[in-house]
């Protein structure tokens, strides 16, 4: 038979087409038989990258939906389709626009995956992302590439806004309930990255050193859960090594716990970049190379014929290739209309976006009364952030800004400093241009400087206006961690002097000030959240966000989100600080690394990352140490007050189920979100003060208002990893069962007897090659 192979297709002529068997539902076992060796390795490689012009990153998905991030490759010949993968998280991420055809393509811009974890409401988190998935299948891909799982580590990782927690188990709820939305959607997910991907800085080469206990319990937590409950298509291993071994090209990461462990039946596929080794990661079980290169399908093809890869590992991931794409919409056939309802989901997005906003300061300015004339400042309060940065950057229609939503609330933005800060901005987008890495150079805006504004202008304005409110702002994304410097993680001399003026004037006039923070992940606070008279954590919502702010500002909604993470006092606090690459900037670029064809140096944070701080992570650290915070892991404030009942605690076949009733005892309509912490008893493991294992989130309670809510906690959930036994372990004993407003407030306490401890006894794999010398906790 002539085979003719153009750009990975097979072509036939039509006399031997028909005779191939097309793939179905019903014969993936017939059509992996019939294919050649060339197939199936063009079937375990995406087809390429193309030209890295804005808003299009390949080719080839440019030829079905401009701007995806990838394709998997066609084979005519058995009736296999290509099938489309695009970025994720907060939205879908294709082009707005195409080449001779006026009509416009923008997606809905969700808030990002911090917001959502701020929530603590699996089903309104599920509500968004089954609206997100609709614009998935509407627009003509298969996939999402998303959501973003890996922990939050340290608050300097560049990427943190796109993952959801510093805690395992509320990653993995959060994740689990995105992953359900958008698979409802008949669309898959992608779930990122896999493993221990937890900084930006050599993000393609750094070498995660992590003991095989904060593996299990933080780091592969999140994964494990999402897994189990909500059955992603895909997950995607990440770029870096985890122990000394690339995750993609890792077998104890990708077959034994993956699949052997959690039962994971979908594919995995790498993170977009090539490596050497490409038979190592089949062997591995990554079934897709991403984005793909010929010199990979040629390795494959080589590595079958002399024997490394096995026949039956070739097959096995060829296998699990074709299961996936009978399940996509394109294989189906979907006639997507590429109109998706935009604007129900804007008004979705503005509706939840206050969910997950997090009021962490309020003398009572807030919600503002008697107040019509603002004086708003700050870039951020008319340019406001939506989403970071990358590739998780959306193209969305528009981004509503503050000043639009008080002015929708009936409030009257001075006009002298609107005028100015607009005409300032305008000047500094033509002017400044962003010099931000991968992601500045493609994938997002820079963020402008702050706009300084002097004492006597603001005295003039004060005159004339009866508060006024500033909007901090900070953004950040793929390719660049974040500095633990001025204009980062703490404020520069003129924020700080600006908010100090702004205090000062309006209080010595008898009148209030609030600051809203428009900011991506955690920023330095305790020296100056005493300043304002309320700090509204607006974090990075969507592109409805500053209506969303308004409506906070103005009381039609109430914040209700509480902190995924801890704020810290100091940065030097955070036990990971000394081991990682904050301050790497002057020695080293970081992102292009894996460019660098000399010697390698052994450097501490850029080639390999040490996990000194093993399980103490987030409040895991500050509540066992009792190290103070300036903000609880789980805090958050709310217009209304809310009373917590005693509880009862019932031990059930398998673990306990645990109830309290939450009553709104203020005046104003609110959600409260209720978070369950165990603490495990002596005698066991060395373990945390407690730890989060259960949350739910209130309905509106009306004031007077109450509602009764049960949390179900399994045995497993309680056991922690014993490496020496290379188990799951439970302690016998008694376990206080902890309801929490936060972290930092157990508002009531049930207990849990366990006669008998128990052990899950696992594979002892992913051991780091020498020991990790772990910090010493000091209290
Ligand atoms: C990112 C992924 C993303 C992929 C495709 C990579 O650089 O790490 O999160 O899905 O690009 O855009």
């Amino acid at each position: 038979m002539k085979k003719i192979l153009i750009a990975g297709v097979t072509l036939l002529s039509a006399t031997a087409l028909s005779a191939q068997p097309q793939l179905s539902k019903d014969n993936i076992d017939e059509v992996l038989k019939a294919m050649t060796l060339e197939e199936k390795a063009t079937l375990l490689v995406g087809s390429g990258w193309g030209s890295m012009t804005a808003g299009s990153m390949t080719a080839s998905a440019t030829a079905l939906v401009p701007g995806a991030a990838g394709t998997t490759r066609t084979i005519e010949r058995l009736g296999i389709p290509s099938t489309v993968l695009a970025d994720g998280p907060a939205g879908l991420r294709i082009s707005p626009r195409r080449d001779d055809d006026p009509n416009t393509y923008f997606c809905t811009g969700f808030p990002v995956g911090t917001v959502l974890a701020s929530m603590w409401d699996t089903e309104r988190v599920q509500e968004l992302t089954t609206a997100m998935g609709n614009e998935v299948l509407e627009y003509g891909a298969d996939v999402l590439l998303a959501p973003g799982m890996n922990l939050h580590r340290n608050p300097l990782c560049g990427r943190n806004f796109e993952y959801f927690s510093e805690d395992p188990f509320l990653t993995g709820k959060t994740a689990a309930a995105y992953i359900n939305g958008i698979q409802s959607n008949g669309v898959g997910v992608s779930i990122k990255h896999f493993a221990v991907n937890n900084q930006e800085v050599n993000r393609m080469e750094n070498d995660s050193r992590v003991s095989q206990r904060a593996l299990r319990e933080l780091y592969l937590k999140g994964f494990e859960i999402a897994v189990k409950e909500a059955d992603p298509w895909i997950v995607m291993s990440s770029y870096n090594k985890l122990n000394g071994e690339y995750t993609q090209q890792s077998y104890d990461l990708l077959i034994t716990i993956l699949r052997s462990e959690w039962g994971f039946d979908g594919i995995v596929m790498t993170d977009w970049g090539t490596k050497d080794g490409t038979a190592k990661a089949v062997k591995a079980g990554n079934d897709l190379m991403e984005p793909g290169m010929q010199v990979e399908i040629d390795r494959i093809i080589e590595a079958v014929k002399t024997g490394e890869i096995s026949q039956e590992e070739l097959d096995r991931n060829v296998r699990n290739m074709l299961e996936y794409i009978v399940k996509t919409p394109r294989f189906n056939n979907y006639q997507y209309s590429n109109k998706p309802d935009l604007e129900a989901h804007a008004k979705l997005v503005r509706e939840a976006a206050p969910e997950g906003m997090v009021l962490l300061e309020n003398n009572g300015v807030l919600p503002l009364k008697n107040v019509k004339k603002v004086a708003l400042y700050g870039t951020g309060s008319y340019d406001f952030i939506a989403g970071g940065t990358g590739s998780g950057n959306v193209n969305k229609p528009y981004i509503r800004n503050i000043a639009e939503g008080l002015t929708e609330c009936g409030f009257e933005v001075n006009q002298d400093i609107q005028k100015w800060y607009e005409q300032y901005i305008a000047y500094s987008k033509t002017n400044f241009k962003n010099n931000g890495g991968l992601s500045g150079v493609l994938l997002g805006e820079a963020v402008i400087p702050e706009m300084e504004v002097k004492r006597d202008f603001m005295e003039r304005i004060e005159e004339v206006s009866d508060i006024a409110i500033f909007t901090l702002r900070r953004n950040a994304g793929e390719g660049g961690d974040r500095y633990a410097r001025d204009g980062d993680w703490t404020l520069t001399g003129m924020e700080r002097e600006m908010i100090q003026n702004l205090a000062d004037i309006y209080h010595a006039a008898g009148k209030k000030f609030v600051v809203v923070m428009n900011i991506g992940g955690v920023i330095e606070t305790a020296s100056w959240k005493h300043i304002p008279d309320a700090i509204l954590l607006a974090w990075t919502p969507g592109q409805e966000g500053g209506l969303a702010v308004a409506d906070i500002l103005c009381g039609k909604a109430n914040p209700s989100g509480k902190l995924p993470m801890t704020f810290p006092v100091n940065y030097l606090d955070i036990p990971s600080s000394h081991n990682f690459p904050y301050n790497y900037k002057d020695e080293h670029t970081g992102m292009w690394d894996f460019l660098w064809s000399g010697p390698k140096k052994e450097q501490k944070n850029v080639e390999y990352t040490e996990y000194k701080e093993d399980i103490y992570v987030g409040y895991r650290y500050f509540q066992t140490t009792d190290t103070p915070v300036s903000y609880p892991f789980g805090y958050g404030k709310s217009y209304t007050t809310f009373e917590y009942s005693k509880p009862v605690v019932k031990a059930t076949a398998d673990g306990f189920s645990a109830t309290i009733t939450v009553r709104n005892t203020g005046s104003a309509a609110g959600k409260e979100a209720v978070q369950l912490y165990v603490a495990a008893p002596a005698g066991g493991l060395e373990k945390p003060a407690f730890e989060l294992k259960g949350f739910a989130k209130t309905k509106t309670l009306a004031p007077g208002e109450a509602q009764t809510l049960t949390i179900s906690v399994s045995k497993y959930t309680l056991a922690s990893f014993n490496e020496e036994a290379s188990a799951w372990e439970t302690a016998a004993g008694t376990y206080q069962v902890m309801f929490g407003a936060n972290a930092a407030d157990i508002r009531a306490t049930g207990v849990y007897k366990l006669k008998k401890g128990e052990s899950w006894v696992v594979n002892n794999v992913l051991a780091p090659a020498a020991t990790i010398n772990k910090i010493s906790l000091q209290k």
